[in-house]
């Protein structure tokens, strides 16, 4: 439009003759058409991009682990964890108590040592393995062992009491 203007303003004497300025409109008409037919096709194929975009997005953004509930396919997978053997009383011991237990750190009990574990042991086996459980003083609960399961830290304290009558 500016475009226009100027072209009117600059006319020799005063107002262009009618033809002209209809030719000058007309060829601007036509420029802005196929801008808009141009910018119409940018943007269909931006949009198209952009819903292409869109899934590769949602692709991606999904969960890693699905929600599985009960009686889907995917729930009737065995849980690792679960389906994994129980350790011994032993093999806790070794790997998670003997830390403390066998060198008597911070206090602990010795395994095998029948005068430190004497009057604990008189006090039941209950009681021993609430404190396993649950800790006391310096014993940590669980004896740190985060994923052991009751049964096996009650295992573990099994072995430590046979051990060390
Ligand atoms: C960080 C060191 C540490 C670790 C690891 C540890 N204990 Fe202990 N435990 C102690 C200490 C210290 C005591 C003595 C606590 C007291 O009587 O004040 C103790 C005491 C005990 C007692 C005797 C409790 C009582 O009531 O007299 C039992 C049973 C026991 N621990 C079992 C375990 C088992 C089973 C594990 C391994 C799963 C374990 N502990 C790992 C430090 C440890």
């Amino acid at each position: 439009m500016q475009f226009l203007a100027i072209m009117l303003r600059l006319g020799p004497t005063g107002p262009m003759p009618k033809m002209e300025r209809t030719y000058t409109v007309s060829r601007m008409n036509k420029t802005l058409s196929l801008l808009a037919a141009a910018g119409l096709g940018v943007m269909v194929s931006i949009s198209a991009v952009s819903a292409d975009l869109t899934e590769a997005m949602n692709e991606r953004l999904k969960p890693v682990g699905e929600l599985c509930m009960s009686g889907d396919e995917c729930a009737a997978a065995p849980v690792a964890a679960a389906s994994a053997e129980p350790r011994t009383g032993a093999q806790v011991y070794d790997t998670k108590c003997a830390t403390c237990h066998a060198t008597g750190a911070a206090g602990a009990p010795k395994f095998a040592d029948a005068a430190a574990w004497g009057p604990r042991i008189g006090k039941g086996i209950d009681t021993l393995y609430t404190s396993a459980l649950s800790g006391l003083n310096g014993m940590p609960a669980k004896g740190l062992c985060m994923d052991c399961s009751d049964d096996e830290l009650k295992a573990a304290v099994d072995h430590m009491v046979e051990g060390s009558k």
